[in-house]
């Protein structure tokens, strides 16, 4: 999917809009956008004045529980697009007593139109796809503009934690974000190896068996 074409032409946003709002799985935390495309404040936020995290491609949750768990006054919302890493998620959720929000939406197609905006405390893209092949290049999440379809969603003073394992991709997203209006948490090279969150996911501890991963913090001041 090409995403600039996801908001360029309506008819298509149309189809994507109604693959979207499938339900394919009954459970309280699943939440997927109404009519117009929008995931309204309420139905993602008990309370409007909590830390909202947001995080996109959660995969089979490990972070989004733990974090839960260490962070109970956080509340969070996690978009990932596969069924079985969703079940895992919610199965983990459920057991500790945890709510979580899934959105089980492609990311790619409009998520900053769908999200209510300036709500958004912490974002984390922990290992997104890298996509190594250049012709795949244009799959990847995060590219030049990236940091501009987050700002409209982040409130004042948020923060975003990105983690990858691939050299090439870390550098795609330190030339992304440096051009953007954010500000760096660390110090040049505006990166850390060692991960600043508590939790290893699956995928840092099955990628840095290769390589140690990359990982960085950026600011709305
Ligand atoms: C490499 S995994 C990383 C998962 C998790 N963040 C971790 O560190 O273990 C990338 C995750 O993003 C999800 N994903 C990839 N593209 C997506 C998209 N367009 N929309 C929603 N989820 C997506 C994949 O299903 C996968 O679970």
């Amino acid at each position: 999917m090409d995403r600039e074409l996801s908001v360029e032409r309506p008819e298509l946003r149309e189809k994507l809009l109604s693959i979207a709002r499938l339900q394919y799985a009954v459970h309280p935390g699943i939440i997927t956008p109404d009519e117009s495309g929008k995931i309204s404040p309420q139905r993602l936020f008990k309370n409007p004045d909590s830390f909202h995290v947001l995080e996109l491609g959660a995969g089979f949750g490990e972070l989004c529980v733990e974090y839960m768990r260490s962070n109970p006054d956080h509340e969070y919302t996690a978009f990932e697009i596969k069924w079985d890493r969703i079940r895992n998620l919610l199965k983990h959720a459920d057991a500790d007593r945890l709510h979580p929000r899934v959105v089980p939406v492609d990311f790619d197609w409009f998520f900053e139109s769908m999200l209510p905006a300036h709500s958004f405390d912490r974002i984390i893209i922990y290992f997104p796809d890298p996509w190594p092949k250049r012709r795949h290049w244009k799959h990847r999440l995060i590219h030049k503009g990236f940091p501009d379809r987050l700002s409209p969603i982040m409130r004042p003073g948020a923060d975003i934690y990105l983690a990858t394992d691939y050299g090439p991709y870390a550098r795609r997203m330190l030339s992304a974000f440096r051009k953007s209006a954010l500000k760096p948490a660390f110090p040049f090279p505006h990166y850390v190896r060692e991960n600043p969150l508590p939790t290893r996911t699956h995928f840092e501890k099955l990628m840095s068996q290769k390589r140690k991963p990359y990982f960085m913090v950026w600011k709305n001041e």
